[in-house]
């Protein structure tokens, strides 16, 4: 089972991932999906009324979302967003681990709480957060938006996706949609997006972590770009200790730490699979382990050439590749 699923990563998760997408720089994460989410706004064939649907696959401990609110809830974001009206914003969460969605539940609370005091609240958003995973997420969506109170928004038939039951945008963020190892989910997934993103202006964003490319795939036609895809995952190898272990202070209690101890990797070489496996502790004051956990997930390359055809045959297409130091997105829309 994915690391996760555990409830002490889901502890640890946070201060982990900080160390990976500082949040103070915001080129490398959420400002590429705040800039998504203004083109979308641009294209202005929104209904009045009409909420923006943001649904996340992967959404974890809520990170984003609340990265994504905290830019969202500033004056001057809010200004450039939209002339005369602040949108009303949907977000829709969806997470497979139900300790890392319980987190995102308790984090947005305390997030919601103190939001009016830092950041302006945004005039209306309502954050769903729902247990389904990449492959199946797109149930879970109809489920929600069907269930809202006026969710027809004056929805003609004839005009598909022009009302609530599509999303503007489907993010899958930093570098989660490798953990989607098993080829039939990657299938299962895009045929969601296509299912679920609304036609025209919709827009998937999907982080892939820069390590977890086919190396020469795409960034032939520039070596600038080449250069920063290793593409080491190709290689068949099984390495102990890549890293030293990452000792991290918790916040959270009182002057305990976390312990991610040494990954071992091993690759499979048929199926571009990577499993990490590593032991986190949490440790006291003593430095002695009061909780311990042996975790391991998965992570798949991404071959640019089979996901372009996978995208194709779903209906739909990439719009483009946005290069990024430590991961790129690629951005879909509907054929
Ligand atoms: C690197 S974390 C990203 C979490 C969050 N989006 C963020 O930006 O902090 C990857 C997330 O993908 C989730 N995940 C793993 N396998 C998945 C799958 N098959 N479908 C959807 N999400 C999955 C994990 O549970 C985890 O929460």
């Amino acid at each position: 089972m994915s690391a996760y699923h555990s409830p002490l990563w889901a502890q640890f998760y946070d201060n982990w991932v900080d160390r990976i997408f500082d949040p103070t720089v915001t080129s490398e994460d959420v400002g590429v999906y705040l800039d998504q989410l203004s083109q979308v706004n641009a294209m202005n064939d929104c209904r009045p009324g009409q909420p923006f649907v943001i649904v996340e696959v992967g959404s974890g401990s809520g990170r984003l979302v609340r990265q994504l609110f905290k830019h969202l809830g500033k004056r001057s974001t809010i200004s450039e967003f939209s002339k005369s009206k602040e949108p009303e914003y949907i977000l829709i969460g969806t997470e497979p681990s139900a300790p890392m969605l319980e987190k995102a539940r308790v984090l947005w609370h305390g997030f919601e709480a103190g939001w009016h005091e830092e950041y302006h609240h945004p005039e209306s958003v309502d954050v769903i957060w729902g247990q389904a995973s990449a492959g199946n997420f797109g149930d879970y969506i109809k489920k929600v938006l069907s269930d809202r109170p006026n969710s027809d928004y004056g929805d003609r038939p004839e005009q598909e996706g022009s009302g609530l039951t599509k999303a503007d945008l489907i993010i899958f963020a930093a570098g989660g949609v490798s953990h989607v190892a098993r080829g039939e989910e990657i299938r299962q997934f895009l045929s969601e997006v296509s299912e679920y993103l609304r036609p025209t202006r919709g827009r998937a964003i999907i982080s892939v972590l820069n390590e977890f490319f086919s190396p020469g795939d795409h960034f032939d036609s520039n070596p600038a770009l080449a250069s920063r895809f290793i593409g080491s995952a190709e290689q068949q190898r099984i390495k102990l200790s890549p890293e030293t272990a990452q000792r991290i202070a918790d916040p959270s209690t009182d002057g305990k730490f976390f312990v991610k101890h040494p990954t071992l990797e091993q690759w499979d070489a048929e199926f571009k699979v990577r499993t990490d496996k590593f032991r986190v502790t949490l440790e006291n004051t003593d430095g002695a382990d009061v909780d311990s956990a042996e975790l391991e997930w998965q992570l798949k390359v991404v071959n640019l050439s089979e996901w372009k055809e996978l995208i194709k045959q779903a209906g739909l297409r990439i719009l483009e590749v946005i290069p990024g130091d430590i991961q790129s997105w690629l951005v879909i829309n509907k054929l």
